[in-house]
């Protein structure tokens, strides 16, 4: 048998299902996401606190809970870091979830700790802008967190997942039949060869979400919940440039005044600085599904220690060691004018007035 090329294996798969490329979806009916935000929080400039934004000025989402993870950074650096950013957003009233600190299996080698991502560390964490938060996380956990909210509402909560996916996992072992309660899963995670940008960022094929915790991905990508995954294919389509960060800094809002802070220092230094939209690409989408192409693929992560530990593997149907993957919808392209220009515009928002109790 002949082996296609990527680039027509990328063609093959495309043409199968889904929409054709650049064809938009049909517009959603307008509804209401009641979500649990499950996230390797990290305070600006990363991409989890930018998604964080977009998603607290989004009238079609409800945030029922915000679910920490060791990713980015460690869970204790990642929870006050939330916690503080909350304050600043006005949104005390917003509960947090302290997650996993470590992931199920996953070890920290050298690599770990000299490349990307500090989710092994046990160094006390530092003060976020301001000082640490007087807002203080639940004493329920995460697992547990989503857990109950779901057995409680079935079927009607969405989970966004935009770190590594160890929460997630630990709360399908812990309640078996809780995957088809869940009515969906956005997840930032991997990178699909098999379509068009799909390198990884990691290590040559494995994405940081997927590589830091690839066994609880396996788990999650196979436990039937209707899944949508956002994978860098989608993200690399989405380029946050100079031009683009001074509009978004133009505004002076509690926000945008954050945003000059910590993440204009970096612009000026580099005026040829891009950054991919990792995170925030997960959110816009679950806001406006129309934003976004996909196409239906069999997705499975390997979890074999070796050269490919982590990778996300995509296909058309299933291959052998494939065997109980799940089809989803997979992300390769963006509408980049209407996202960019919808993202600035929410984050940019006035916060709105709220009672004394809930800022
Ligand atoms: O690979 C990109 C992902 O890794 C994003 O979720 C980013 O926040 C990091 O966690
Ligand atoms: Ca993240």
């Amino acid at each position: 048998m002949r082996r296609m090329t990527p680039a027509a294996a990328a063609v093959a798969a495309l043409a199968f299902a889904g929409p054709a490329p650049g064809e938009p979806r049909e517009p959603p009916a307008p509804q209401r996401h009641r979500i649990i935000f499950d996230t390797d929080f990290g305070m600006i400039p990363q991409d989890d606190a930018y998604a964080l934004m977009l998603a607290l000025h989004s009238p079609e989402l409800e945030i029922l809970g915000i679910t920490t993870v060791a990713g980015n950074w460690s869970i204790e650096q990642g929870t006050a870091d939330v916690l503080r950013f909350l304050e600043i957003a006005e949104r005390r009233d917003l509960p947090v979830y302290a997650g996993a600190d470590m992931p199920l299996v996953h070890e920290p080698d050298e690599y770990a700790r000299t490349t990307y991502g500090s989710w092994w560390s046990d160094a006390p964490p530092t003060p976020p802008p301001g000082g640490f938060a007087e807002k203080k996380a639940e004493a329920l956990g995460a697992v547990q967190f989503i857990v109950d909210t779901v057995e409680q509402n079935p079927g009607a909560v969405t989970l966004l997942a935009i770190g590594p996916l160890t929460n997630v996992a630990m709360a399908l072992r812990q309640a078996p039949g809780l995957a088809a309660k869940v009515k969906r899963l956005v997840i930032m995670g991997g990178a699909v060869a098999v379509l068009p940008d799909g390198a990884g960022n990691m290590t040559p094929a494995a994405e940081f979400n997927f590589w830091v915790d690839p066994e609880a991905a396996r788990i999650v990508l196979r436990s039937g919940i209707p899944i949508e995954l956002s994978p860098l294919n989608v993200s690399r389509k989405a380029a946050m440039t100079r031009a683009w960060f001074e509009k978004l800094v133009a505004a002076d809002t509690p926000f945008t005044r954050l945003i000059r802070e910590l993440d204009g220092p970096r612009y000026a230094e580099d005026p040829e600085r891009v950054v991919f939209m990792y995170d925030q690409i997960a959110v816009a989408s679950l806001i406006d599904p129309t934003l976004v192409t996909t196409t239906e693929l069999y997705v499975d992560v390997d979890t074999n220690p070796g050269v490919s530990y982590g990778a996300a593997l995509g296909f058309d149907r299933i291959w052998p060691g494939a065997e109980g993957a799940r089809k989803m919808a997979v992300q390769y392209d963006l509408d980049w004018e209407r996202f960019i220009r919808m993202f600035i515009e929410r984050v940019t928002r006035p916060i709105p007035a709220r009672p004394a109790s809930q800022r």
